[in-house]
């Protein structure tokens, strides 16, 4: 493992899970204007306040004071620095510069040496493409990266992206250890976005996707993707969090689904959601929990209890323990065995349905044990809302949902949100503490928290199938 180097940047060294792996040099490229000056000497200037790591900054083309006068900006008095011997600021011909970097006993030996460096940006590459053809240029950045991992320093080689760079891939991406890139790109129709993306790091995971960055006044400051306005939580001393039985779903839900907690899954038609559904009833059956399961008219318990079973748990144990029942829609045969488990709701109109519902659960589950236990209700409300109507879902599933949230009853419910237009969707959506979306997407299924009670929305992540419990690894 190599030792990494915070950069100090803020919202950088998130991405680089942690920093620039140390004795690396990474490019940093972009288009005119969109930074790299800039976010080079943060580098620096962050290095020597707060890691007291000093650094060398070697321009070829801007003059050292134009550069204190355009950095000034972020309340950076790098002249100071230098005086300290902390910074150097080296406007060098290029040419120069590689003889000199290679010299054993150069000036940028000594310099190195005189003030300690760590950390080098070099302003930029792009010139050595000038001097003189390709397989020479290729030789020198491979000599500055091998003299930048002898000296242990950590360095920014800045290079123009452009119209042309955009056509291949340069031989220097082969030879650097990291590629950062700062872009500008579109923002909703009016708006322009300044993106950072890291494309390579070698000996280091990073975090994937373009994160937007703008300029404060104190310098460049990026935005994680994905860093949403959370909630912070009050810590829960006696963990109540239910396990989903997919441990990484339970990760992206920090925990699980809360105790008394209402989560949607949205699936579309094509997306397999039966292993979540699951994954999720098994757990509840193994914790002994009681378990209310609304059927839908393509389930039955017979069928239900068989997908179970390969979770290995029985599904008709729980019911003569008298921990499972089940909310019936439909008016079809029923085992006599299970009766006693199947509270009927065929015969209800909805006026009817609205008021007596809680009654007929009361009269076959039992008041006691309603209050006595954990419950998980399982909701199929696209059955809902065939049986029902979209209008009569939307007048009640609100009232319905903070009910079970005032005694504590988690309930899942699942939807197709496309179906039922955007509109229906927002309105159940606003009544949930979490949603989790599973779709299919051409040869893959995704699955995304895109809401949770913290505030936290996850990155898409693929589902892929496994041989084991519980048959479904999220990656
Ligand atoms: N405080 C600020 N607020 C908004 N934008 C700023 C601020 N400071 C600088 N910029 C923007 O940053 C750009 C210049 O930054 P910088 O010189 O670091 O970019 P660069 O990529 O090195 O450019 P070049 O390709 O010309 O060398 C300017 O075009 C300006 O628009
Ligand atoms: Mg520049």
């Amino acid at each position: 493992m190599r030792i990494q180097m915070q950069t100090g940047i803020p919202g950088l060294d998130p991405i680089l899970c942690g920093g620039l792996p140390v004795g690396t040099s990474v490019i940093l490229e972009g288009e005119p204007g969109t930074g790299k000056t800039t976010f080079g000497m943060q580098f620096l200037v962050e290095g020597i306040r707060k890691y007291d790591e000093p650094g060398v900054y070697v321009t070829f083309e801007e003059l050292p004071e134009q550069i204190y006068s355009d950095m000034s900006g972020f309340g950076w008095n790098l002249k100071k620095m230098e005086q300290e011997g902390k910074l150097r600021v080296l406007c060098m011909d290029p040419e120069i510069f590689l003889e000199e970097m290679q010299r054993t006993g150069g000036i940028f030996e000594q310099i190195v040496a005189q003030i300690e460096c760590r950390r080098l940006v070099v302003d930029s590459i792009s010139l050595f493409r000038l001097l003189g053809h390709n397989g020479n240029v290729r030789s020198q950045i491979y000599q500055i990266r091998n003299i930048v991992r002898k000296m242990s320093l950590t360095a920014l080689l800045i290079r123009e992206y452009g119209e042309r760079e955009k056509d291949g891939i340069s031989f220097e991406n082969y030879l650097c250890d990291g590629i950062i890139r700062l872009s500008l790109k579109p923002l909703m129709d009016r708006y322009r976005k300044r993106t950072v993306e890291v494309l390579k790091m070698r000996g280091t995971p990073i975090r994937e996707g373009e994160h937007i960055y703008k300029f404060l006044d104190s310098g460049i400051h990026i935005v994680p993707a994905l860093s949403m306005a959370e909630d912070v939580m009050i810590v829960n001393e006696q963990n109540n969090d239910l396990t989903t039985g997919i441990p990484q779903l339970d990760e992206l839900l920090q925990g699980g689904l809360p105790k008394g907690s209402v989560f949607m899954l949205d699936t579309n038609s094509k997306a397999n959601y039966k292993y979540l559904i699951a994954a999720m009833l098994s757990e509840c059956i193994k914790r002994e929990d009681g378990l209310l399961i609304m059927m839908s008219g393509l389930s039955t318990i017979e069928s239900l209890s068989q997908t179970l079973s390969i979770y290995n748990v029985s599904l008709k144990e729980s019911l003569h323990k008298k921990e499972a029942y089940f909310l019936e829609h439909f008016d079809r045969f029923l085992d006599s065995e299970h009766k006693a488990a199947v509270v009927a709701l065929s015969d209800l109109n909805n006026q009817d349905f609205r008021e007596g519902l809680h009654d007929r659960i009361r009269s076959v589950i039992g008041e006691d044990k309603l209050q006595n236990k954990r419950w998980l209700v399982y909701c199929d409300l696209n059955t809902m809302i065939s049986q029902r109507g979209i209008d009569f879902v939307k007048a009640n599933f609100a009232q319905e949902m903070s009910y079970c949230r005032s005694v504590g009853i988690t309930v899942v419910a699942h939807c197709n949100f496309t179906e039922i237009g955007s509109e229906s969707a927002s309105y159940l959506e606003r009544s949930c503490n979490g949603v989790i979306r599973t779709w299919v997407d051409g040869s893959y299924q995704f699955l995304q928290v895109t809401k949770s009670p913290s505030g936290r929305m996850t990155a898409p992540h693929i589902i892929e199938n496994t041989r084991e419990k519980p048959f479904i690894r999220l990656i």
